[in-house]
């Protein structure tokens, strides 16, 4: 039924844009034209039903799905603004302001540069930002598991106000190793080695500290990863258990808003929903309904300036709805060159490594109605197949990949499957082609020779085949 309006929507965009002709009237009503062949889309192009949008720019994250129309889109807007825009510390500012005291972004996009992910500060400036974020998250905590009073969870590494310090600076090196595949072509991994200078109050020896970089997730399929079936969920857990390869995945369980649920955003599923209100709060020091705190009250230096809680509330739950709103109706890319028989290769390849086994090509979003919060109805986004390339589910990626970092049920060595939808466009849309949890990966090469523990079968698989197989899988997934 979405049909019509989207081949509408290209008959616009053509006429004017190129000579492709839409005269083909006969499109069946469930059919979805692919603006960029101009044919109808295939199954496997339509990364998210009818949230699929056609676009290889630098938007192509950022965009809303077809169907985002009328009032939705201009919610849409304003959650895009909201995100986009840098907040200033001001208090007086109830629209752009509330950052800081201390903070570790500007704004949502300064991390998430067009709904992607922005280039590490780790690789460019060598830890912390300097121009006012960083495009990372740094997880500190005992290496006993108990909570760092004077700091709180995240280092903010930032401030914006007179008179406060950054709660540190995080300092990285790397150490480089070669490897071969044997055919002698070479590979290099970079192995990240993390210190904390300059904190704010007293130090923990190093040998007393976890930390934990990370560096952000894309936006794409957002709204699909909250409309999917946690039934589905619970079943691909069940029969996640391939001891022949040494896979298997396990849902987090974690608590929010009180209510014990399936974890699935965030690197180690450690949240059941989008995180609008924690990223205010946490990572922008922009209080609010469900933070009302200060991160940075209780510190010394926060008491000195300021009375209890003077700032109150910096962002309004509207306005934080209108964020959650935004992300959820983004489109999602469509794949591209399908068709190409190298890449067809490439998909072979992947299955035949197993990549597969984690990275599910295909799943459902639930039938029931998705709801937002605040009750707008996004019936779109039910029951539609999607492409995400991940099971959602934590996987044991070996000694090399563990942060010691405990989230929920997720141990240090356990990691979310990257959902892979979307992330040929990487380059395009951010400018880099940094992956893994920690940016240490620089392109699909790296990406895969870290995979260790329940992925090291893939890796070896991937290790032993044809230089040509290796680069139709590179070809494949840049098709994704
Ligand atoms: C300082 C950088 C930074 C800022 C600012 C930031 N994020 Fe993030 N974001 C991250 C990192 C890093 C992760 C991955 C963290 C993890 O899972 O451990 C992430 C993950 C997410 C995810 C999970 C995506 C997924 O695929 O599971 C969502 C949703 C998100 N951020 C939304 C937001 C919103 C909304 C804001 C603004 C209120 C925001 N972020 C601000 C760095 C940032
Ligand atoms: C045992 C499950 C498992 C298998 C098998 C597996 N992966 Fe992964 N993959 C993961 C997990 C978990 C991550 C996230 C690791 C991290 O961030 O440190 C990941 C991350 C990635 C990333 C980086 C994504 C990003 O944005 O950072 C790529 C690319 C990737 N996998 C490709 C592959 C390919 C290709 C194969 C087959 C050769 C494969 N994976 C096999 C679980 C798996």
């Amino acid at each position: 039924m979405y049909g019509k309006p989207v081949q509408k929507a290209c008959c616009i965009a053509f006429v004017s844009i190129s000579l492709i002709s839409c005269q083909e009237t006969d499109v069946p009503e469930n059919q979805i034209i692919n603006t960029l062949t101009g044919k109808v889309a295939t199954y496997e192009e339509l990364s998210a039903g009818t949230a699929t949008i056609f676009s290889t720019s630098k938007f192509a994250y950022d965009t809303e799905a077809p169907w985002v129309k009328d009032n939705l889109y201009s919610r849409f807007l304003e959650g895009d603004l909201l995100y986009d825009d840098r907040r200033v510390p001001d208090m007086n500012d109830f629209n752009m302001g509330g950052l800081g005291p201390v903070y570790a972004g500007f704004s949502c996009g300064s991390c998430h540069n067009n709904a992607g992910a922005t280039a590490s500060t780790l690789w460019s400036e060598g830890g912390s930002g300097s121009n006012g974020f960083s495009s990372c998250l740094i997880y500190i905590t005992r290496k006993d598991g108990g909570y760092m009073r004077n700091y709180g969870r995240v280092l903010h590494d930032q401030t914006a106000i007179y008179g406060v310090k950054p709660e540190g600076k995080l300092k990285v090196t790397y150490t480089y190793e070669k490897g071969y595949f044997p055919d002698g072509e070479e590979y290099e991994l970079a192995t990240p080695h993390y210190t904390i200078t300059e904190w704010y109050a007293d130090s923990l020896k190093p040998e007393d500290l976890v930390i934990s970089v990370r560096t952000p997730l894309r936006h794409v399929g957002m709204g699909q990863m909250m409309a999917l079936d946690h039934l589905q969920l619970e079943r691909l857990a069940a029969q996640s258990n391939y001891p022949e390869y040494g896979i298997s995945g396990r849902l987090n369980y974690i608590s929010e808003r009180g209510v014990m649920g399936i974890g699935v955003s965030g690197r180690k599923a450690q949240h059941q929903d989008l995180t609008v209100e924690l990223g205010f709060s946490s990572d922008l020091g922009v209080t609010n309904d469900r933070y009302p705190e200060e991160v940075c009250q209780g510190q010394e230096q926060y008491n000195q300036l300021y009375t209890h809680n003077q700032h109150g509330i910096q962002i309004s739950t509207e306005d934080m709805e209108a964020v959650d709103l935004y992300m959820h109706c983004l489109g999602v890319p469509a794949r591209r060159n399908v068709d190409d028989p190298e890449v067809k290769r490439g998909e072979e390849a992947f299955y035949a490594a197993k990549c597969h086994l984690c990275h599910t090509p295909t799943l459902h979003t639930r039938t029931s109605r998705v709801t937002l919060l605040n009750g707008t109805d996004l019936p779109w986004l039910s029951g539609q197949i999607i492409h995400p390339y991940s099971d959602y589910l934590l996987h044991d990626m070996g000694p090399e990949l563990n942060d010691a970092y405990v989230s929920g049920l997720a141990a240090g060595y356990e990691w979310r499957t990257t959902p892979l939808w979307g992330i040929g466009l990487l380059d395009a849309v951010n400018g880099h082609t940094q992956m893994m949890h920690d940016g240490r990966a620089r392109n699909f090469i790296e990406a895969i020779m870290w995979h260790g523990g329940e992925g090291a079968v893939s890796r070896e698989i991937f290790r032993k085949m044809e230089k040509k197989d290796r680069d139709a899988l590179v070809k494949f997934l840049q098709s994704l």
